[in-house]
Order: C-alpha cells, then structure tokens, then sequence
C-alpha cells in the first residue's frame, strides 16, 4: 500500500521529521515564509494529512483544494488561523498542541511583565547609547512587581501556569474566564471576578483566553480607561484581542502605565505601527512559544496527532471533537 500523502508546511523540526518518516510519504516546506497559496494547493491535490503553521490560513478555499484531506494538524495550541467549523462540516480533523508550550508561555509572559514594570528595554538602550552619568534616585524608576495585583484573563494551561508563577512572586491573583473553576482556585489562591472588576483592581492584566468572535476586540477604549492608571497590559495570547488604536492612545496619552505586546492585530507588525514608538510599550515578535524544549515539543506533538489520524486512531489534542465518531 502506497504511504499516505503529507503536506508540512512549515520547517518543522527534526524529532517530528524522525516521527513521520517511514510512515507517511511527506512534502516538506523549509523555508520559514509561509508556502504561495497556488504552490500549497497544488501540493494538497493527494495529500491526506496536512501539518500547519499558523501562517497557513486552512480556509474553505484550501479545503477544496485538497478533497482527500483528513487532518489539519495545527503547530500551535491557538488554531485561529483554521476555519473549523468549515472544517468539522468536511469531516477533516483539526489538532493542535496544548501542555507542551504551556511553561515556555508562561515564562515568556513573566519575562514581559518583568521587562515592561521594570523597563529593561529602554534600560539596556540608555546604557548603550551613553546615558548613564551617574547613580540617581530616579533613574529608570518603574512598577514594582512583587506584592502587586495580577489579573488573568483566561484560566487555561497557561493563565495557570501565569497564576503559579505569580504565586512566587507574592501577587495577588484575580481570574476571569467564561467558566468559574472552583477548582484551581484554591490551589492558586486566585479569586474569580467579572472583567470590570479585574481592570479596575490590577496592576497588571494578562490575556491567557482564546480568539474568536466573542473575545475579538476584548479590551478597547473603554476597558483601558477603566484600568488604573499605573497598570501594565501583557498580551502574548492573538493580537486582535486588544484594539491596538485604543491601546497607542491609552500608552501614548497615559490611561495606562504602559504595555508589553508578543502579539499584534497584523503579523509580522508593520514597522509604521504607531505603538512602536513609544518607550513604555515593550514589544517582542510573536516567540511565546520559542524555547527548544516547547519547538521540540510541538514538533513532536503535531507529528503525533496528525499521524494518529492517518492511522485511524483518535489524536490525543482533537478540536473539534464532533468529527469524531
Ligand atoms: C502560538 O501562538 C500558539 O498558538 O501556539
Ligand atoms: C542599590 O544598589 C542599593 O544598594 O540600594
């Protein structure tokens, strides 16, 4: 029996290569560019399975380019880059990779919250371009992190993994999420309360929910301007949570201290971007996830799953769970 056909669509690396070899009969795309749309399609004619990066939009349109398609296995814990109700209707799985970025988040989180109170950024540009003359009481004098207010909204893996983390750091925790989770809150001494409460009360407001419709545009004007005034916002979740226009007036006007950005509205962000120019918006490109052991890891699990629907069994990390029957 000929090996089922693959498309991998992103360099993935070599300890999910070593998973799939043998195994499946695999086209790989090595450069880091997502591929053309015309060169994908053509590529997905007889492919079975596909391994995605979240440069690849997995459309209606993609879908009927590739009419034996049964997995879109997503290198990603987010998946928004994948019409799933579009695919669930075709019966193609879609799969993702939870846990195995969990900590590397987590700590990618913390290193915003620490770098945007503390301004490490603008710290390491003063020293370099020759500003520092002396010792002074108010050098570079940010936000104290310890004993401070943290907000999460979204209590998943990674709000958790925030919340642990903050622990250590003698923070107070306030948690928003569409379910209550008794649960954990004890464990993490986190407090459940609604958005409006969790603006007004933190210092620092994190965002750990998925993007859809529903939390597309989730802190505009009006949630900034009910922030306090010395408070962070740390988004390393999806870029169109938060309105970046409202975010440069609340940054540049000071409804806010400031903000520490993983993510942006467009990727990669235009350098014309406004909020580019200002001193207390910390900005790092879209690397939430990029220790080795979680690119490892999401190599691995992507590879995992999408080799498991090839094989006619259930992956491990199924999405849309009602394909499965
Ligand atoms: C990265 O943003 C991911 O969703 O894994
Ligand atoms: C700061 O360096 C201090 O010694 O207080």
């Amino acid at each position: 029996m000929p090996l089922p056909k693959v498309y991998i669509g992103l360099p993935v690396q070599e300890a999910g290569l070593e998973i799939l070899r043998g195994k499946v009969d695999f086209k790989l795309w090595e450069k880091e560019e997502a591929p053309p749309r015309n060169e994908l399609f053509a590529d997905l004619k007889d492919a079975e399975g596909l391994l995605a990066g979240l440069p690849i939009k997995a459309d209606a349109e993609l879908f009927n380019a590739a009419p034996k398609l049964k997995v879109v296995s997503n290198y990603a814990v987010g998946y928004d880059n994948i019409d799933v109700a579009e695919a669930t209707k075709r019966g193609i799985c879609v799969t993702n990779t939870p846990e195995v970025l969990t900590p590397a988040t987590a700590d990618l989180t913390f290193a915003l919250i620490l770098a945007s109170a503390r301004r490490i950024i603008e710290a390491n540009a003063f020293l370099r371009s020759g500003g520092w003359k002396v010792w002074a009481p108010e050098l570079l004098v940010g936000r104290e992190v310890a004993g401070s207010v943290i907000g999460i909204i979204g209590m998943g893996q990674i709000g958790q993994a925030v919340a642990r983390r903050a622990g250590g750091f003698d923070m107070r925790i306030l948690y928003f999420d569409t379910v209550r989770r008794p649960e954990i809150e004890s464990r993490l001494g986190a407090r459940y309360v609604q958005v409006e409460e969790l603006l007004q009360e933190s210092d620092f407001v994190t965002l750990h929910c998925i993007l859809n419709d529903s939390t597309r545009g989730l802190i505009g004007e009006a949630q900034l301007r009910s922030m306090k005034k010395t408070a962070i916002l740390i988004n390393a979740a999806r870029g169109p949570l938060v309105d970046q226009q409202a975010l440069y007036r609340a940054c540049s006007e000071k409804w806010i201290w400031g903000a520490a950005l993983d993510v942006f509205a467009k990727e990669p962000v235009p350098l014309d971007e406004p909020l580019l120019t200002l001193p207390n918006v910390t900005t790092v490109p879209h690397i939430g996830s990029a220790s080795r052991t979680a690119r490892n890891g999401m190599a691995v699990r992507s590879a995992e799953n999408l080799l498991a629907v090839l094989q006619g069994n259930k992956p491990r990390d199924l999405v849309n769970k009602e394909v499965w029957k």
